[in-house]
């Protein structure tokens, strides 16, 4: 109901507040910054997301907002603390560098938290709440629109980290799916934000794997005019390790080449059928049966006809 999401959303404000305020001031600061430094991170771009730290300990964030039975409660529905078998509660996040997610509004929604080292899991993200639901979010959307009222360029990224250094390197526009894949209403929202959508996801399998499945997501929401297109880093690299490496410049260099929509699809099915064109074409015609839009689905099938005939004509 209204009022509980009201009073979620000013606690999990107050909770941001106070893992910010933790970065700047707690005993274990030193690590925390020694962490935040190997990760390149400035202080500027710690300010912008409003990146803080959840201290070690079971029930520090609970005894700083939970002390009252009543906030207790609404912090467990946030997702803030968990409650074990016993019923005995303890905070969610420990000893995490903490990155706010907030919605389009810009009120704090839900935490990603990674680990300062090699702990697992690596980053410990908020339940469903609510007032969060994963797929409905992107990280990094409100943050982007503060900077661009209307961006001519949306970014797309598996990472809280891309997004980040992508910023701080002066691409400021990347936003990322919350640890699962693209889903067709972030995909909505990515087309609704600008007209170019480009996709970087990780230089390995995974992120092959998560391109193919965007772009099956893309199509069905796809008009003349819109141009999605995407990016494959080098193998073992992601969009932070990259623009660290290479900068802005380079990095938009590599934007510049990123493949279309459709040279992603045609170039992938001549990949796995090769000169059999018969598949090629069944293999097409299912895809581009996907795009809503009529004009579109027609002026693909056009292209899908041109290439079989050319693949025809190549091995007569
Ligand atoms: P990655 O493992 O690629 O994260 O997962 P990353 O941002 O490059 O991590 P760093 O650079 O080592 O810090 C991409 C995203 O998948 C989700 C997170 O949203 C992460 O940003 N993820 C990953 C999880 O939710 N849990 C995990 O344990 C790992
Ligand atoms: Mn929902
Ligand atoms: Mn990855
Ligand atoms: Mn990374
Ligand atoms: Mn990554």
């Amino acid at each position: 109901d209204e009022g509980l999401s009201r009073d979620l959303y000013q606690l999990m404000e107050a909770s941001a507040n106070y893992f910010q305020q933790q970065l700047r001031h707690h005993p274990n600061q030193q690590q925390v910054n020694a962490y935040v430094e190997k990760r390149g991170l400035s202080k500027e771009i710690v300010e912008q997301f409003s990146i803080g730290y959840a201290p070690d300990g079971w029930d520090n964030l609970m005894r700083t907002l939970g002390q009252h039975a009543d906030a207790q409660e609404k912090l467990l529905a946030g997702g803030m603390l968990i409650a074990n078998e016993q019923g005995r509660r303890y905070d969610r996040f420990r000893d995490r560098l903490m990155f706010p997610i907030r919605d389009r509004r810009g009120r704090v929604v839900a935490f990603g938290g990674r680990v300062l080292g090699d702990g697992t899991p690596k980053y410990l993200n908020s339940p469903e709440t609510p007032i969060f639901h994963k797929g409905h979010e992107l990280y990094g959307l409100y943050e982007l629109r503060q900077r661009h009222r209307d961006p001519q360029r949306v970014m797309i990224v598996e990472g809280y980290m891309d997004v980040v250094a992508l910023a701080q390197f002066g691409i400021d526009y990347a936003v990322a799916s919350l640890g699962t894949s693209t889903t067709s209403e972030q995909f909505q929202m990515l087309l609704r934000s600008a007209k170019e959508v480009v996709c970087c996801y990780d230089g390995d399998n995974a992120g092959k794997e998560a391109a193919w499945r965007a772009m099956e997501t893309a199509l069905p929401l796809m008009k003349p005019g819109d141009n999605v297109r995407f990016m494959f880093l080098a193998q073992g690299e992601d969009p932070d390790s990259m623009v660290r490496q290479i900068g802005k410049a380079q990095f938009e260099v590599l934007i510049d080449q990123a493949l279309t929509i459709n040279e992603l699809l045609f170039n992938e099915l001549t990949k796995q059928h090769g000169s059999d064109k018969a598949s090629l074409a069944k293999h097409g015609i299912t895809l581009i049966e996907k795009i809503q839009d009529e004009v579109l689905q027609n002026m693909m099938l056009e292209e899908l006809a041109t290439r079989v005939q050319m693949n025809n004509a190549e091995h007569m």
